[in-house]
């Protein structure tokens, strides 16, 4: 039988992520969404794309949780982006309701699933997904490492002129302005990136894998990254439905790895049927850990500050 995947949140990135799951043709797909009409009208559009493209998964859409029964994988895409004049607060407001209605929903008709969130502020969303859901730690994952990383080695690529399938890059860390590439366990063709590339290339191309996010922003003025940030979704999907034991950084929960307990955040991950099957518990530098360390303090803000909410 298929698997049944589950996107709630029928905008760019859930509809993008619904469209090359649907692509894949192993799983089923439900697209839901509050507002009426937007998943039902996208899914059937992505359903009659199946003829053209030879797929023959399910896909359908809905803004109630019945047919999203018994799903192996619900992504929570889900959530308002800040706009102009918008505190952080009135973000981390907004979206926890709404995390807050959608975990409930997911919990009650699909109880065995894995949940991979994707709304932002991502590393606190994940906190509040796994707090609502009662859901072992091992089914609840955050999807920024796999985005952050991809961007990383776009720059990387290009500023060498070579495919991108060579590049291998790491960054740990909170998605936000504190991640941290990780340049030591960054490699071309194997081979570290330091011999590559001086230092200040090495720099630009961090910060503008620091900033991946807003420059897509910057651009399109109205909205933020939905193809990239779906392709992450997928990978990911992959991992988990067809237990490839990927290692992909994720946002998983640390439970003394990393000398860190009780926080979401992203680090290097085995993802497999059973979710994160485990978090791989890398040496850092002095240097590195206090980047760390200061990204999960960002985190650990953003958590506080829901709780105060
Ligand atoms: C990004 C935002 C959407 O990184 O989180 O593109």
């Amino acid at each position: 039988m298929r698997k049944k995947v589950t996107v709630v949140g029928a905008g760019n990135v859930g509809a993008t992520a619904a469209q090359r799951i649907a692509e894949r043709d192993y799983a089923n797909v439900v697209l839901v969404d509050v507002v009426e009409g937007l998943p039902q009208g996208k899914g059937l559009d992505l359903a009659e794309s199946g003829p053209v493209l030879d797929y023959d998964s399910d896909i359908i859409g809905t803004n109630d949780y019945a047919p999203t029964a018994n799903s192996d994988l619900v992504i929570i895409t889900a959530g308002i982006a800040r706009r102009p004049g918008m505190t952080r607060d009135d973000l981390l407001k907004t979206n926890m309701g709404i995390m807050g209605a959608v975990v409930g929903e997911v919990v009650r008709n699909s109880p065995d699933s894995i949940l991979m969130i994707v709304s932002n502020p991502l590393d606190a969303m994940v906190y509040h997904a796994h707090k609502l859901s009662g859901f072992p730690k091992e089914r609840v994952v955050g999807m920024a490492g796999v985005l952050d990383t991809a961007r990383m080695r776009t720059f990387i690529a290009s500023e060498l002129n070579v495919s991108v399938e060579d590049v291998q890059a790491l960054v740990l860390g909170g998605h936000g302005d504190t991640m941290v590439p990780l340049v030591r366990y960054t490699t071309v063709g194997g081979i570290p990136l330091s011999t590559w590339l001086s230092q200040d290339k090495i720099n630009a191309i961090v910060q503008r894998t620091r900033d991946g996010g807003g420059e897509i922003v910057s651009l399109l003025k109205t909205g933020s990254a939905f193809y990239a940030p779906s392709a992450a979704v997928v990978q990911m999907t992959d991992a988990i439905l067809l237990d490839k034991k990927r290692i992909l950084p994720a946002a998983a929960y640390l439970d003394g790895e990393y000398g860190t307990s009780g926080v979401f955040v992203g680090v290097p991950v085995i993802l497999g049927a059973k979710g994160v099957e485990k978090v791989i518990d890398l040496e850092l530098t002095p240097e590195e850990k206090a980047g760390f360390d200061h990204s999960v303090e960002a985190v650990n803000e953003l958590v506080e500050a829901m709780a105060n909410l």
